[in-house]
């Protein structure tokens, strides 16, 4: 429900999105990388509550480190029922300026016009920051938002570890993020998250808005392959043990899996891969890398996980390797609130924006507040579909669209409770 009373600084919006975005990017580097907990992850994180206490939020960290911006309703005192409105700010490495940055940014923009109209809401609203929600120093990704929804335990989330053995929990008191609230303490009555598509949905089907319905299971898991370092000039291909090209099998093995298939809706990707002792002229002893499988059904990412399984067993066998698999993340599919996605469709018309139901194939905190709350999130179009990535684009007449819309759907929330 479009109001008189609140409008959108869509200029201060766009350029809150520079600024942070220029934070972790050095002379020369196209991207920017903040890495959650890392120096430049900080520097973001202070920015953000600077510009949180200039609109006078109040500002709590919980024991996950996730950031809460509370604009607080008439009554005083913490919020009962608080609409919540969150993302990210973690990045990936030599990312684009947008993902996670614009839902973060675009909820300071509900609450600034709602400091500029000087209202109130008459429910409080937080918008939240949520710790590491990339995954790639720690996993798994959505940690904050998972932890914050009580899928996991603050303990075990400060316990885990980096690949260089540094503790999460010693690193977010290192930053000056180990907050003391007890994250989940205020449950949201609603959460909204908007974000830029990821992919190349909207675009090709020129819609300005995307009501995202369902986001779809991630499964990531971690292979050790231990083979036997030997001369590779010296032994016979049939005598070797080569972890190398064990881990080579299982990366061709996934993608035969996934292209073709009918319907073709798993996706398989290796993004990291180590080899040891990586050496030119011998054959690799050990070789670790990562699979990230993904899919709207969760029979289908089981039977994709089951028959990469069954595929390491015979692999093992056949080469004389040992094989270890760790899981670092598991979450199924998830349905987003059907009333929640009705108002953004209402919204997105009363604007005049052409739009569409879809799916997320990106992991995103709405995932994990989705547990505790009625959730729904917001698209808009990413330029050719790119993202974890600096060429990662949005128009910005787009970006104030969506976050027209997530403003109206907030009022929207507020007039209906
Ligand atoms: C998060 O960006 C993910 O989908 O991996
Ligand atoms: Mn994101
Ligand atoms: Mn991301």
């Amino acid at each position: 429900m479009p109001s008189t009373e609140l409008s959108l600084d869509a200029p201060q919006l766009l350029r809150q999105l520079r600024e942070l975005g220029a934070i972790g990017q050095r002379p020369g580097d196209e991207g920017r990388t903040r890495i959650a907990l890392s120096d430049d992850d900080r520097a973001g994180r202070d920015q953000l509550v600077r510009w949180m206490h200039d609109l006078e939020l109040d500002v709590r960290i919980d024991q996950i480190g996730n950031v809460l911006g509370i604009l607080h309703p008439d009554r005083g005192g913490l919020p009962q029922r608080p609409l919540m409105i969150g993302s990210h700010i973690d990045t990936v490495r030599n990312a684009g300026a947008l993902d996670g940055c614009y839902g973060v940014l675009a909820g300071l923009a509900v609450a600034r016009a709602y400091r500029q109209a000087g209202v109130s809401p008459t429910r409080g609203i937080v918008v939240a920051a949520f710790t590491n929600e990339e995954g790639v120093r720690f996993q798994p990704d959505m940690m904050g938002s998972l932890v914050y929804a009580g899928g996991m335990c603050v303990q075990a989330a400060h316990d885990t570890v980096d690949g260089d053995g540094e503790r999460l929990g010693d690193e977010l008191a290192r930053i000056g993020y180990a907050g003391d609230m007890v994250p989940g303490s205020l449950v949201p009555h609603e959460y909204l998250e908007l974000h830029i598509e990821q992919g190349p949905l909207l675009e090709a089907r020129d819609r300005q808005i995307g009501i995202v319905e369902t986001l779809q299971g991630i499964s990531w898991q971690q292979v050790t392959i231990h083979g036997v370092a030997n001369h590779a000039g010296t032994t016979p291909t049939r005598l070797r043990h080569d972890a190398g090209y064990a881990a080579a099998a299982c990366i061709a093995f996934l993608r035969e899996q996934v292209v073709g298939a009918e319907p073709e809706t798993t996706l398989a990707t290796t993004g990291t891969l180590r080899l040891e002792p990586n050496v030119i002229n011998v054959i690799p002893s050990k070789a670790t890398f990562t699979v990230d499988l993904r899919d709207p059904d969760e029979r289908r990412l089981r039977m994709a996980e089951s028959r990469f399984a069954d595929f390491l067993v015979r692999l093992a066998e056949r080469e004389g390797v040992r094989i270890k698999v760790d899981s670092l993340a598991r979450f199924e599919p998830v349905v987003f609130d059907a009333g929640l996605a009705a108002r953004i469709e209402t919204a997105a018309s009363r604007r005049g924006l052409s739009h569409m139901r879809m799916t997320s194939g990106a992991g995103h905190d709405a995932q994990m507040i989705a547990r505790i709350a009625p959730s729904a999130m917001i698209f808009v179009p990413s330029r050719g579909g790119i993202s974890h990535n600096p060429r990662e684009h949005t128009d910005d007449q787009q970006l104030v669209h969506g976050a027209q819309v997530l403003l109206d759907v907030v009022q929207a929330c507020m007039a209906s409770t």
